[in-house]
């Protein structure tokens, strides 16, 4: 799941100075990890669309290759886990993934 995020992240920046910023904290029982891009974002009537098995965003397009199912399987996998998986404001201009797992006692 972190690797196909962290990888999207890469995969999509387009900038001439690309920058990945990884944060993680522990916040009301949930381990919190940020990934964040500043690359071209990800537009808002895209947000729930690149979840969808099979679906590609403007910028999954021919020249980056992909079958678009990467965020549909890392959200099920987190969810099934009891966290989530979600785009949010993030720190840069680009895209941030906040992944949230249940600290388990
Ligand atoms: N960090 C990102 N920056 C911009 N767009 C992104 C980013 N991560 C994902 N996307 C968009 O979400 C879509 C779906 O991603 P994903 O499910 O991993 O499939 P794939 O990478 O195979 O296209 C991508 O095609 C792309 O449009
Ligand atoms: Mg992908």
């Amino acid at each position: 799941m972190f690797i196909n995020i962290i990888s999207n992240a890469v995969k999509y920046n387009d900038a001439e100075s690309p920058i990945l910023r990884v944060s993680s904290s522990v916040r009301a029982g949930f381990y919190v990890v940020e990934i964040a891009d500043n690359g071209p974002g990800i537009g808002k009537a895209e947000r729930n669309l690149i979840f969808e098995k099979f679906s590609r965003g403007q910028h999954g397009s021919a020249d980056q290759s992909g079958a678009g199912s990467g965020l549909a399987i890392s959200r099920q996998i987190v969810t099934r886990m009891n966290g989530s998986l979600d785009p949010v404001a993030g720190p840069l201009p680009g895209a941030c993934f906040r992944v949230r797992l249940a600290v388990l006692r």
